[in-house]
């Protein structure tokens, strides 16, 4: 070995880290924007791939390099991309739609702990906020004045993102709650069997009092084509082992996305 071959490698290797900790910082600084533009997605209903724009960001690298290295920075920048959309993806919310009694709160509690992601139950929330229960919100303000809370919630928690959100049973038929829930995150709806619904408490539930069985069948029949229609993923709470196909589904699906 010649000191002089020595000393041309360590020359090389200096500069080839130089151009690392730039690339590193140039990463972070990309991945930081890939995080804003994930919000802005959120909030704005816009799906985390877009293949048209991937083929733009790869077309704009790869005219910028000789010949020679061309397919090999295209290689770079698919891997540069995907590193950006799992990042998109990890601040996805997970929102459980369905019925009052179907299991958001319950299934919500230990999907958060299997993923390790913070959960929100948004009636809990808006209780917490407004400090009056649900009954009480419906009775002194009014149903409207609790579904514009509800909507008002729904951008908070789309825009901050990364979380399990149990919402309440009438969420996606209000505002533009069911367009805001479809693409900041993944629709889990849990389609408890009607007769499986019926008989429950109607605490906090107001639009249950009275006649409650009748009132759950129409609700129930008249909220299914919603549920249905923005359920990324539909599930019996009920059935044996749940959560876990719950938990395989999203795994399976959150790469597509
Ligand atoms: C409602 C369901 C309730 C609560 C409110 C309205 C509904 O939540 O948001 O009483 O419209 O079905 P749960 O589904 O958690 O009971």
């Amino acid at each position: 070995m010649s000191g002089k071959n020595d000393r041309d490698i360590n020359a090389l290797r200096e500069k080839l880290s130089d151009i690392d900790l730039k690339l590193a910082e140039l990463l972070t600084q990309r991945l930081e924007t890939v995080e804003s533009i994930g919000e802005y997605k959120r909030v704005n209903s816009l799906p985390v791939t877009d293949p048209a724009r991937e083929a733009e960001v790869i077309g704009n690298a790869v005219s910028h390099c000789p010949e020679r290295f061309r397919a090999n920075v295209e290689n770079v920048m698919k891997s540069v991309i995907g590193e950006a959309k799992r990042v998109q993806r990890g601040r996805l919310n997970i929102y459980l739609i369905g019925m009052p009694d179907s299991g958001k709160t319950r299934i919500g509690k230990r999907l958060a702990k299997r993923l390790s992601m913070p959960l929100i139950d948004t009636d809990k929330y808006i209780m917490q906020r407004v400090g009056l229960s649900i009954d009480a919100i419906f009775a002194e303000l009014g149903e409207e004045a609790f579904r514009s809370m509800e909507t008002m919630l729904l951008a908070e928690v789309a825009k901050a993102g990364g979380r399990v959100v149990a919402t309440g049973g009438g969420t996606p038929l209000f505002n533009d709650n069911d367009r805001l829930l479809k693409n900041s995150g993944v629709t889990v709806f849990l389609n408890r069997r009607l007769s499986a619904l019926l008989g429950q408490s109607v605490k906090n539930r107001p639009l249950l009092a009275g006649d409650t069985e009748k009132r759950i069948t129409a609700l129930y029949n008249e909220r299914l084509p919603k549920y249905l229609s923005i359920a990324d993923i539909t599930l019996d709470p009920d059935a044996p082992d749940a959560i876990n196909r719950l938990t395989e589904q999203y795994e399976k699906l959150l790469p597509l996305l």
